[in-house]
């Protein structure tokens, strides 16, 4: 079973058409300015604690996962407790990046931050809650899922551990060297969505591929934003570089 349907209810029509109208328009939104995440190399003027806005970007949806799993906690199948343990490890290890990783160089919007949280913690809290309807064994597609969870997680913490290599006391910004960097600017966006990928195929439902469609839309969007920030700001920026995929955009 590639994918888990809701049962066609005109509630659920609606709120899956808002959600799949969602997923498709957070790439735009953000591509075209109309809805522009402000942080990092687009944060704004003012803001709060990057550390604490991320922390608390993470935090929110890891507790939104936990509290809909209690439904079902204390009779997990296999399939349900690698679902729930991929999601809480996810943001818990986005909590840990956030609070002694990441060399942040400035603060972040407080309207972003709460967006952001509230967004991760309604796929969280949709894609746990759902996880009480898990697929009924262990196929192959699963354990394809759960590998791509790995090595997207892996990789996408590798190539956050250079950005901080590239930093010194300055927080300037400066050309990331080594990894896909040498490839794509957006190296950490490309395993992130692999391991995202990897949640769909464990969870199945439709919910979380829409999901992960507004994560590919939005990362490519911020991607391509990032490599046009870096072309403009060095102008030795390497010239074969694509955004997001090697060799592809
Ligand atoms: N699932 C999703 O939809 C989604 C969306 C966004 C992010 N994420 C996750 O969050 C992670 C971080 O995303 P992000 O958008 O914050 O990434 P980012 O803008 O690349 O920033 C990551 C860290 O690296 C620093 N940095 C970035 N470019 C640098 C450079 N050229 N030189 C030196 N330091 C640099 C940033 O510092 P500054 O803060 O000073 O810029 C920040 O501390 C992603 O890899 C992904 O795991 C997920």
């Amino acid at each position: 079973m590639f994918i888990l349907l809701p049962d066609p209810t005109p509630l659920n029509l609606v709120l899956y058409a808002a959600f799949a109208l969602l997923a498709v328009g957070m790439g735009p939104l953000d591509y075209f300015g109309l809805l522009t995440m402000r942080y990092s190399k687009f944060r704004g003027e003012g803001g709060i604690s990057s550390r604490a806005g991320m922390f608390f970007v993470y935090f929110a949806p890891f507790l939104a996962a936990l509290g809909f799993s209690l439904p079902y906690l204390s009779h997990l199948s296999l399939v349900q407790a690698i679902l729930l343990l991929a999601l809480l490890g996810h943001f818990a290890k986005r909590c840990i990046e956030a609070l002694f990783l990441h060399k942040y160089s400035g603060p972040m919007d407080l309207p972003t931050t709460l967006l952001i949280a509230s967004f991760y913690s309604f796929i969280a809290a949709g894609t746990s809650a759902l996880n009480a309807a898990p697929l009924a064994r262990a196929d192959g597609l699963f354990w394809l899922g759960l590998a791509f969870f790995a090595v997207g997680e892996f990789f996408n913490f590798w190539h956050h551990k250079i950005l901080v290599g590239l930093r010194g006391e300055s927080r300037e910004y400066v050309i990331p060297r080594g990894g896909l960097f040498e490839r794509v600017a957006c190296p950490h966006y490309l395993f992130e969505l692999l391991a995202w990928l990897g949640i769909a195929l464990l969870s199945r439902h439709l919910f979380v591929y829409l999901a992960f469609l507004g994560m590919f839309g939005y990362l490519l969007a911020r991607s391509l934003k990032t490599l046009a920030w870096y072309r403009a700001k060095f102008p030795d920026f390497p010239k074969g570089r694509k955004a997001l995929i090697p060799g592809l955009i």
